[in-house]
């Protein structure tokens, strides 16, 4: 079971950016590619820094701390020096609020 969870309004995410939201003290990285909303952990498998400070290009980010690179749709590390996929999580529009399913705590 999936747990919807709202955690910020569209337009706080113009089309080519990323925004970090914490939830019960997680961080979680949304990003607007063309308008669609991608989410997953905002934290990189290498060594912990935040993407949401990195760069989109489409629908990847590029960490800033050592350039790995993730598909925000996959999770999977297209460029080292990642190799553990990164967690995405499935996006629900409601009335211009960003929901994110994350699995049920129990
Ligand atoms: S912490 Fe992200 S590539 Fe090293």
């Amino acid at each position: 079971m999936n747990n919807l969870v709202e955690v910020a309004r569209l337009s706080d995410i113009r089309p080519g950016q990323m925004l970090r939201v914490v939830h019960g003290g997680h961080a979680y990285l949304l990003a607007n590619v063309d308008g669609e909303i991608l989410a997953a952990d905002d934290t990189c498998t290498h060594e912990d820094a935040p993407l949401s400070i990195g760069a989109l290009h489409g629908d990847c980010v590029t960490c800033s701390l050592h350039g790995a690179i993730f598909n925000l749709r996959s999770g999977a590390p297209v460029e080292e020096p990642a190799t553990e996929p990164l967690q995405t999580y499935a996006v629900e529009l409601r009335d211009g609020t960003i929901c994110i399913a994350l699995p049920d705590a129990g």
